[in-house]
């Protein structure tokens, strides 16, 4: 198990890039599915979820190449439709594969994936939009096994605009007689970028962004060269962490509308914010201002994947903040770690009231999710003394390299393989 050494109080200064979005990374990959010609995928850091899914593309007979951060897919090879156990419970967002795999080869099947650290995740959505295209699906033992060779294009309203079902069904219905249309999408970025790249291989989806989109089934696919958008959450820890420490930091590769969530809040707190094309220029206060209330919603609402950063910076705020997380019920479980390290924070259900302190001090504590961990490293970075941040295996399933960048930026942390 590894673990971060932060000592706190550097003032972060410098520059910091950031790569391909690991949410768009995961359905892309799963969408290579949908061709039998090679695709190259730019962009695409080194994260363990990434590794996991590329384990799946192998697993069913994918062959994969990496060199730095391009991948080479060539998908023309798979010999199962069978998704293997072990990755799907390794990585909840396996489930995408179902839609792919459909799509590919008329049936699929997956081990139930279960909940996961921050809430139970259930799938009825995804599961329902698949029927409503005609697939059969048998959930039983603990599988969930489909079949859905003669999909016919339908009008699908989602109860509650998921990420992954609004994902799983555009992948689907890619394979579908005539036109699907889904109707309170997610509008999430990633979603754009699903479909600029199926529509890069030969696909014909509109309306991404919206809450309506339109999928054509049944167009011939092709191979392509695909650059990823850049990951919006990594944007926010690194500007954060900027803000949270006082310092300038120059954020690159990022686009600016998809952050501008993020931005506003970091605005509240008495950041000075500067974009300028791919780059947004960020200085912090010594202390910074409050922010009265926050609540987490899909986009282009406040993202649940900065909720916890977010908390760290209110927790050495100058007043009273109010953080509201709506989409998922267990994402709280940095709290009661930010109250080791000092924090004033109370969990009333969905909301947490954060009051300021002056400073943190350093402690042990440990990482139970991905961003929850990030959080911790962010208020390490701000405490008085040493913080040791402990399970940071979760930290690597949504950064690269986070110990070198921070490093580079000034901060004090290392990164300690412990020995079993
Ligand atoms: C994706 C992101 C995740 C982000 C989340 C919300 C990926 C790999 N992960 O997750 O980082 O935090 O969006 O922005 O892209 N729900 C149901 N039934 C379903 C599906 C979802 O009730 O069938 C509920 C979930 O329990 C949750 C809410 O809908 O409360 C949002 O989930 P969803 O948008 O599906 O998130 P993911 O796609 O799992």
């Amino acid at each position: 198990m590894a673990k971060y050494i932060i000592t706190g109080g550097k003032r972060l200064e410098g520059t910091v890039r950031v790569t391909g979005a690991k949410n768009s990374i995961l359905p892309i990959l799963a969408a290579t599915l949908l061709t039998t010609k090679e695709v190259v995928i730019n962009d695409c850091p080194g994260l363990v979820d990434i590794e996991k899914v590329l384990g799946i593309l192998r697993a069913v007979g994918c062959k994969v190449k990496q060199e730095g951060s391009t991948l080479i897919i060539d998908p023309s090879t798979i010999t199962t439709c069978i998704i293997p156990d072990k990755y799907v419970k390794e990585i909840r967002s396996s489930i995408i594969f179902l839609g792919a795999m459909i799509a590919r080869t008329g049936k699929a099947r997956v081990t139930y994936p279960g909940g996961c650290e921050i809430g139970q995740r259930p799938i009825n959505l995804h599961l329902s939009g698949l029927k409503k295209l005609g697939t059969d699906i048998n959930d039983s033992h603990g599988y969930i096994e489909c079949e859905g060779s003669n999909l016919i294009g339908a009008d699908i309203h989602l109860d509650y605009p998921s990420v992954g079902a609004t994902e799983n069904i555009i992948l689907a219905a890619t394979a579908a007689h005539g036109y699907t249309i889904i109707r309170n999408a997610a509008k999430e970025p990633e979603i754009s970028d699903l479909q600029a790249f199926i529509n890069a291989i030969g696909g014909r989806v509109s309306g991404a962004g919206t809450s309506t989109i339109v999928v054509e089934g049944r167009r011939p696919m092709y191979g392509t060269e695909y650059t990823i958008i850049p990951d919006r959450i990594v944007a926010g820890t690194y500007l954060t962490a900027g803000v949270i420490t006082g310092g300038e930091v120059l954020v690159e590769n990022v686009i600016l509308d998809h952050i501008q969530p993020i931005i506003a809040k970091l605005r509240e707190s008495g950041a000075i914010i500067k974009a300028s094309g791919t780059s947004i220029h960020i200085k912090g206060r010594e202390r910074p201002l409050p922010i009265y209330h926050t609540t987490t919603l899909p986009y282009p609402g406040f993202p649940t994947d900065m909720q916890a950063q977010l908390m760290s910076l209110l927790s050495v705020s100058s007043g009273t903040s109010v953080l509201v997380e709506t989409i998922f019920e267990n994402r709280f479980k940095h709290v009661p770690e930010l109250i080791r390290m000092g924090a004033n924070i109370r969990i009333d259900g969905k909301t947490a009231v954060i009051q300021g302190v002056e400073r943190l001090k350093g402690a042990r504590v440990s990482s139970w999710d991905l961003r929850g961990g990030a959080a911790l490293v962010l208020a390490g970075l701000r405490a008085e003394g040493q913080t040791v941040v402990e399970n940071i295996h979760h930290i690597d399933r949504g950064y690269e390299c986070l110990q070198s960048s921070l490093k580079k930026l000034g901060a004090d942390i290392d990164r300690v393989e412990d020995q079993q």
